[in-house]
């Protein structure tokens, strides 16, 4: 373990559930969140406030996250800080604004934040965002899991906005409640959403009868922080909520796995990309996949909740923090239960990560824009008779959506490549290496045809940037996120 060295009885106490550590766990004694004092919910209570009678302390900590976190803790999660300020992805990288220009994506893409805004987030952006229907309260109402059993089809395909009227007045702007992770009876946790993660888990194999309790302070998380795609049927209409991990297994989903699934049926093609006129798939904030991708910290047992909702005391209580945010706005305390270093090394080694990662993203981003653009060159010399090599054509798109679904997969992950920083930085990597070669195979057919390219090409940003969707939202260059390493090239 080099000079570091690890708060050995912590790991134990987070990791007790895992047969390898518990073994050598021996002589240190793990300090326990109580256990007694269970109260039984009756069944099919919904309402926090109820739940929170018998558990005050947690439900406090739940509602608090309705509360913006301390401005300045974390670099690049600033989603909800209490300067007030909102940052959309789309400003952040304008690249991704030319990429997803075409659907609700491409017009408003905001950093998320605390879970008690989930559904009030639905009803502020743009409508563009739910047109996919009813689907898009998956993983937002505790009453998913009910209106699917009751509407069946409907639930996937009606428009959102009927779907959403169908839960009690009371609880429309309710987002992930008790009854999401917990029994009510015992409060262990559980996976409620057997619609979409249980048939997912099942396609990698996985026993759920089987699964420890220290999986599942991982699943219940991993019942939204997830990718999934909405397939379509002729007219367009959503039939299902899938996740994409055919071919993968449990600790080894792999973006190349989701990719050949997401190209595999045009049914998952949900919408049409502006600039190339390609029908496209979508990936969506997948934390559960990069992490579980065989990072050290997965390998070593660690899961969401450990850094998510540590241990916490309130009064004389120790509990799991409810309060669920960014472990850098939470002053690092989650890592502390494992690390000996200090909160500043901690925070500058999630730095260095997150740079590298960004400055990987931004450059492939760049690169897949720019190939992006030599398609419509290319479509626009074809429609003035001009013909295009359709071998090179072919290769071009091929690694041009290859290149794509990578920078889609790093942009919606919401870690900056901490879950994973290796597969990151692989991904990203292969995304430029894809991008460069679609870029090639294109100028070459585009040279063939008698087009001139220059050597640097005009992406016209502020084409896709500004004025965008019923709010005719600008693009704010103050939020900018620029390659932190750029100046490091020379
Ligand atoms: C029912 C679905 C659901 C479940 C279950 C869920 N999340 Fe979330 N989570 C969301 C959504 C949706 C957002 C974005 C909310 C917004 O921006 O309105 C979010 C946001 C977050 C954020 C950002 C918070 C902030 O302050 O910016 C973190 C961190 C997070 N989730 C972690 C977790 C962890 C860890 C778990 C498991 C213990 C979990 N989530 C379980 C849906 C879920
Ligand atoms: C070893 C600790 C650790 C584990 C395990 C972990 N995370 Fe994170 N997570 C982080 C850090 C660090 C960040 C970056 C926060 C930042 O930049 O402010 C982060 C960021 C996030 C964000 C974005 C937060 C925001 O404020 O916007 C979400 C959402 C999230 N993680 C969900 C998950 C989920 C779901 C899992 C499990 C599948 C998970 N995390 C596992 C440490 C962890
Ligand atoms: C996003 C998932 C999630 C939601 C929502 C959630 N919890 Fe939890 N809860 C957890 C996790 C994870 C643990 C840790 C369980 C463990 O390690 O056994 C936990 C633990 C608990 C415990 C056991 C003691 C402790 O602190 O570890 C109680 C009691 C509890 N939660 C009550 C509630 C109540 C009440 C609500 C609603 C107001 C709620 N929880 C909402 C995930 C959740
Ligand atoms: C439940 C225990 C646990 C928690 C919580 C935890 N870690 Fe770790 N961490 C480990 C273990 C175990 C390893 C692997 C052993 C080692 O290399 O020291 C590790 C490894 C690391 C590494 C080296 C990883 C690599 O790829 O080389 C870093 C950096 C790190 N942790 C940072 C953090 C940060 C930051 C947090 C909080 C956001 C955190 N850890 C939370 C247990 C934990």
């Amino acid at each position: 373990m080099s000079k570091r060295s690890m708060k050995r009885w912590a790991v134990v106490t987070a990791l007790a559930a895992t047969a390898a550590v518990a073994a050598a766990g021996a002589g240190c004694a793990p300090k326990k969140v109580e256990q007694a004092g269970r109260v039984a919910i009756p069944d099919g209570t919904i309402d926090p406030a109820e739940w929170g009678k018998a558990y005050p302390v947690h439900y406090d900590l739940w509602k608090k996250t309705e509360e913006p976190t301390v401005a300045g803790k974390s670099r690049y999660k600033k989603g909800y800080d209490d300067d007030g300020v909102f940052y959309d992805k789309l400003d952040e990288f304008p690249f991704l604004a030319l990429l997803y220009n075409g659907w609700g994506f491409g017009v408003e893409y905001k950093e998320p934040r605390g879970h008690a805004h989930m559904v009030r987030d639905q009803f502020e952006v743009d409508p563009g965002r739910v047109k996919a229907g009813g689907s898009c309260l998956t993983c937002k109402t505790p009453y998913a899991p009910a209106l699917q059993q009751r509407l069946g089809k409907d639930y996937f395909s009606k428009p959102y906005k009927e779907v959403h009227a169908q839960i009690p007045k009371e609880h429309q702007m309710l987002g992930v409640a008790c009854i999401d992770c917990h029994n009510n009876n015992d409060l262990s946790l559980k996976v409620s959403r057997g619609f979409t993660l249980g048939k997912a888990l099942e396609k990698l194999g996985v026993d759920q009868e089987k699964l420890s309790t220290q999986d599942k302070r991982t699943l219940v998380c991993a019942q939204c922080h997830v990718t999934y795609s909405i397939p379509k049927d002729e007219n367009m209409k959503s039939t299902d909520v899938f996740f994409p991990w055919d071919g993968s297994s449990y600790g080894g989903i792999t973006i190349e796995n989701i990719i050949a699934k997401l190209r595999s049926n045009p049914a998952n093609r949900e919408w049409t990309q502006g600039v190339t006129g390609f029908k496209l798939a979508f990936i969506r904030h997948p934390e559960f996949e990069l992490f579980s991708n065989n990072s050290v910290h997965w390998q070593a047992g660690v899961a969401c909740s450990d850094c998510h909702m540590p241990y916490t005391k309130v009064g004389t209580r120790k509990v799991s923090d409810h309060r669920v945010m960014s472990p850098l706005k939470n002053d690092l305390k989650a890592c502390q239960q494992c690390h000996a270093e200090s909160p500043e090394w901690l925070r500058n080694q999630v730095y260095a990560i997150q740079d590298r990662t960004m400055s990987q993203f931004i450059r492939a981003g760049y690169a897949t824009a720019t190939v992006a653009k030599l398609f419509e060159m290319a479509h626009k010399a074809q429609a003035e008779g001009k013909q295009i090599d359709k071998a090179l054509y072919d290769q071009a798109r091929d690694h041009y959506e290859e290149a794509f679904y990578r920078v889609v997969f790093i942009g919606a992950e919401n870690s900056i490549g901490f879950h994973n920083p290796t597969e990151a930085l692989r991904i990203t990597g292969d995304a430029a290496a894809h991008a460069g070669k679609a870029e090639g195979f294109l100028r070459q057919a585009l040279a063939k045809a008698g087009v001139t390219v220059p050597l640097k090409v005009d992406l016209e940003l502020a084409k896709y940037t500004n004025n965008r969707g019923v709010k005719k939202l600008m693009f704010k260059a103050e939020h900018e996120i620029k390659d932190p390493l750029a100046a490091k090239e020379k």
